[in-house]
Order: structure tokens, then C-alpha cells, then sequence
């Protein structure tokens, strides 16, 4: 069973290091982001009580430390050992890559790791489609839809409750495509 001491730890852990961040487009701190992610993760867990939530919720919280925070890795080793560092890892886009090969990279590296950790990417982008921001584009939109395409069939199969909310979030979003610009 999963411990809210942990989760605990995990957001403020995640709250200081994101400080003053912001989640794009909406004001809210960007915890928000983070424990919106946590939740779809843990429910998941609760749904296959073979998975390490333990693991899950911490990468969940911790998913953007590494990419969006001066964070070293070796802290997060230190604070929550090596398996959710090395989660985080894989969770992180390599930014010396051009940018449209980091999802397929990052993709690839997931396919080595824990289904507890690929399992995050799926909640973090079932999170991410909600409504996009007004400013996006029909074809900005319709490509975002697509990489949530490519995530939801590169990682099928971990839990049958995942499937269905990135699924059904998907075909949510084509109203948005259909409304953009
Ligand atoms: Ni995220």
C-alpha cells in the first residue's frame, strides 16, 4: 500500500525545487500539475495492486525535477534512492537533442525501465490534455494530439485503466483540434 508520509515528502521535496514556477497557461502553481499527475498514477495502482505505488507516486511527483529544476541528480538519489532518481532520469527529455526526436528518445529509454515509471509518462500526458491554450494553433494541436498517440501506443498495455484514460482523453481533445485556428 502506498504511503502519504512518502507522497508527502515528494511534493514538498518537488515544491521547493519548482519554487516559483507556474503551470503554463493557468496561473496555479505548478504542484498542481504535479498532483493532478500523482493522482492518475496512484489510481492505477489501486486498480493493479501488483505495482509498486511507492515507486509511481514518486516518480509522478518528482517526474520534472530533473528537466525543470537545477536539481542534481545525485539529491534525488540521496533523498529517495536510486530507483525513482533513475526514474526521473528516464522521465527527463534529453534537451541537447533536436526537439522532435526527444519524445521518441525518451520513449525508447522509457522501454527499459520499470512499468511503474512508463507508467508516469502516461499519466503526465493524460494530465497534459486538457484544454489547450487559446493561442495554439489547429495544426499545433492536432500534432500534440499525435504525440499523445505515439505515448499511448508505446506504452499500451502496462494497465488497462491508463489505456482507457489516455484513450478516452484523446478523442476528448479532437474537439479542440477541430475548434483551433
Ligand atoms: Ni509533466
Amino acid at each position: 500500500m502506498w504511503s502519504p508520509d512518502l507522497y508527502a515528502r515528494a511534493l514538498d521535496f518537488a515544491a521547493h525545487a519548482h519554487g516559483a514556477q507556474r503551470v503554463p497557461g493557468t496561473g496555479l502553481p505548478y504542484t498542481v500539475h504535479l498532483a493532478k499527475v500523482a493522482a492518475e498514477a496512484l489510481r492505477a495502482c489501486v486498480e493493479d495492486p501488483s505495482r509498486d505505488a511507492n515507486l509511481c507516486l514518486a516518480c509522478a511527483l518528482l517526474h520534472d525535477t530533473l528537466e525543470d529544476t537545477a536539481t542534481p541528480y545525485e539529491r534525488l538519489v540521496e533523498e529517495f534512492g536510486d530507483a525513482v532518481a533513475r526514474g526521473v532520469r528516464a522521465l527527463t527529455k534529453n534537451s541537447a537533442l533536436p526537439k522532435h526526436e526527444r519524445m521518441t528518445d525518451c520513449l525508447a529509454r522509457l522501454a527499459l525501465e520499470a512499468p511503474e515509471v512508463r507508467m508516469v509518462k502516461l499519466a503526465d500526458r493524460i494530465t497534459n490534455l486538457e484544454p489547450p491554450p487559446p493561442a495554439w494553433s489547429s495544426s499545433k494541436r492536432a500534432a500534440y494530439r499525435d504525440e499523445a498517440r505515439e505515448i499511448a501506443r508505446a506504452l499500451h498495455g502496462l494497465s488497462a485503466h491508463l489505456d482507457a484514460r489516455i484513450a478516452a482523453r484523446i478523442e476528448a481533445y479532437g474537439a479542440h483540434v477541430d475548434a483551433g485556428a
